[in-house]
């Protein structure tokens, strides 16, 4: 069943059958179908972010195991690519800190280091093959951050971040089981939400749609839509939108 607070993402859709999760091994670099997509979600993003003068965006979802740090690390290659834009990306999860083992960069040290005192910041940029991608990973793992995300230094960190890079993508914790992506919400331009086929309970959802506000929600990304199922997504958004799809939060 098509949730109900994804209406008035996708307008005129609600006849969707629950769609199945593809494997995991169709989300490799080598699959064309994949890349194709998230270039798509990727430019069709860049033109949202700059037309509404929005760069430090996190990527974030109701729950865990969306594939927000997958799809953050997607996009932040993405965005560097065109070799045009300088891109950091912050593993903002300080609690799992996955963020290095997927994009399988050193873990150590990292942002929590950096915000407790004891590393600094040359030593926590992580410089990528690709020239405009620069990766800061999350450290080592806390069971409570809270107080390092809402001090002093996180806030001037992510100002001066601001001023040197183009864009700034957050890969974040889940919204709902912990507070430590809204408390930071008034540093944030922009939000994207992942929603995971046949994985997110539709009320979860719904409640971090709400959590968020929509006005602050650049898009949703849908995650893991079978492949058949999607010639109802291609009727709306045409063909190029495959697996992953974004779709406008009312934003232009
Ligand atoms: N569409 C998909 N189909 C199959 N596997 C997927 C899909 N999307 C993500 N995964 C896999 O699911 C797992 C969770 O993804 P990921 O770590 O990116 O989620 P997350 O939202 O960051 O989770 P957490 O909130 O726990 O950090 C990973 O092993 C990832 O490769
Ligand atoms: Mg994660």
């Amino acid at each position: 069943m098509f949730p109900e607070a994804l209406r008035k993402f996708f307008p005129g859709s609600g006849t969707n059958r629950a769609a199945e999760p593809f494997g995991v091994q169709r989300l490799g670099e080598e699959d064309p179908l994949f890349r194709e997509q998230v270039k798509a979600f990727r430019a069709k993003l860049e033109y949202r972010a700059e037309a509404l003068g929005q760069k430090v965006i996190a990527v974030t979802s109701a729950i865990s195991g969306e594939g927000k740090t997958l799809l953050t690390g997607k996009l932040a290659m993405g965005l560097a690519s065109s070799g045009r834009k300088k891109v950091l990306l912050i593993g903002l999860d300080l609690r799992k800190a996955d963020l290095a083992q997927t994009l399988e960069i050193a873990p150590l040290p990292g942002l929590t280091e950096y915000l407790a005192g004891s590393a600094k910041l040359d030593e926590i940029i992580r410089t990528t093959v690709m020239p405009g991608l620069h990766v800061i990973p999350p450290g080592i793992q806390l069971s409570n951050p809270t107080d390092l995300l809402t001090g002093t230094r996180f806030r001037e960190f992510l100002a001066a971040s601001r001023e040197k890079f183009d864009f700034v993508i957050l890969d974040t914790p889940p919204l709902l089981p912990v507070a430590d992506t809204l408390l930071l919400r008034d540093q944030i331009d922009a939000f994207l939400l992942i929603y995971r086929a046949n994985w997110t309970p539709h009320d979860l959802f719904r409640q971090a749609i709400e959590e968020l506000g929509e006005s602050q929600i650049l898009g949703v990304v849908l995650n893991g839509i079978e492949q058949q199922k999607q010639r109802y997504y291609d009727k709306y958004y045409g063909s190029y939108y495959r697996n992953t799809h974004i779709a406008s939060a009312g934003t232009p």
